[in-house]
């Protein structure tokens, strides 16, 4: 290429990029929701006028105070899309971080129990940012709140912050059976409640032996199981707050507080990663 030539690319490509840009920001957000045979895009602003929504107060554990949000139930959004008892909804965020939601707490309708909103963010009055968050986003444009019994516990991560779809799936242990605990293990035994723990709060970002759509953090199982390589307590210590053990600036797990994860799940959570350890060998 002459370098007259390059400089017309260049100059092209930068016309390009300010037009993308251009349409990006001249668009309302949209939440895509795929049922198991069709898609639905709701707009932001569409959903804002929609007729169910109300003003829904809650105790936010991410924005760690008491908000208050536009909201529509998620019954409401999903209305008419098939949601088996053991099927689960896939939320995933705009930059791709996903959570798989029990699809019988997002679509409850015993809302005395549960009730699941999509929280959807006014750009005529924009929530705060959320804390801990170094881009100073807020937790907009759509947002999964829980309003409960105080009996009832939802883990924090099904709290889906800059939602962006939902999708219904099959549960993630039909998905990924390799996860699974063999049949000779109890009911009731810790080591269930330890994947349970981990397809809750681990898997948005870590595989296991290759299973699972997490791609921030790394495979916790193959080639090498952590438990083989970590001491066990050094192994929780780092669990709850990576930065006890090691540090650097561009560190991406996050702590995680007793109120998310008891000390008794994370202790669960290391026996069925050793559990998995022992059944490969
Ligand atoms: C937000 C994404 C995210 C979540 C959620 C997350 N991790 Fe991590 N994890 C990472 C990343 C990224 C690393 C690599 C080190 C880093 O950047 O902090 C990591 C590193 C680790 C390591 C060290 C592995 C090694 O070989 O060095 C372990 C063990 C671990 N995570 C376990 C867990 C467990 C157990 C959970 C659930 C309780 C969890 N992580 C939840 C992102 C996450």
């Amino acid at each position: 290429m002459t370098a007259a030539a390059r400089l017309l690319a260049a100059a092209l490509l930068g016309a390009v990029a300010w037009l993308v840009t251009l349409s990006v920001a001249a668009q309302s957000p949209t939440l895509t929701v795929t049922g198991r045979d069709s898609t639905r895009t709701f707009a932001q602003k569409a959903l804002l006028a929609h007729p169910e929504v109300r003003s829904v107060t809650v105790a936010d554990p991410v924005y760690r105070r008491t908000m208050t949000y536009r909201a529509i139930p998620l019954a409401v959004l999903l209305k008419g899309i098939r949601i088996d008892a053991d099927d689960h909804l896939q939320a995933r965020a705009f930059d791709n971080f996903s959570v798989s939601l029990p699809g019988r707490l997002a679509a409850s309708t015993d809302i005395a129990q549960i009730e699941a909103f999509l929280a959807i963010e006014d750009p005529a009055a924009p929530w705060p940012a959320l804390p801990d968050k170094p881009d100073k986003s807020s937790a907009g444009p759509f947002y999964i709140i829980w309003r409960r019994a105080p009996s009832v516990t939802i883990s924090q991560e099904y709290w889906a912050y800059h939602l962006a779809a939902l999708t219904v799936t099959d549960s993630p242990l039909k998905r990924w059976p390799g996860l699974a605990v063999g049949a000779d293990v109890p009911a009731g035994d810790r080591i269930r409640t330890g994947l349970d723990r981990f397809i809750a709060l681990c898997m948005s970002c870590h595989r296991f032996n290759g299973e699972g759509e997490g791609n921030q953090g790394p495979d916790l199982g193959r080639p090498m199981n952590v438990t083989d390589y970590f001491q066990i307590p050094a192994l929780k210590k780092l669990i709850r707050n990576p930065q006890s053990v090691r540090q650097w600036p561009d560190q991406k797990m996050q702590p995680v507080d007793p109120s998310a994860l008891s000390d008794s799940d994370l202790d669960a959570i290391v026996d069925w990663l050793a559990y998995k350890a022992k059944q490969r060998r």
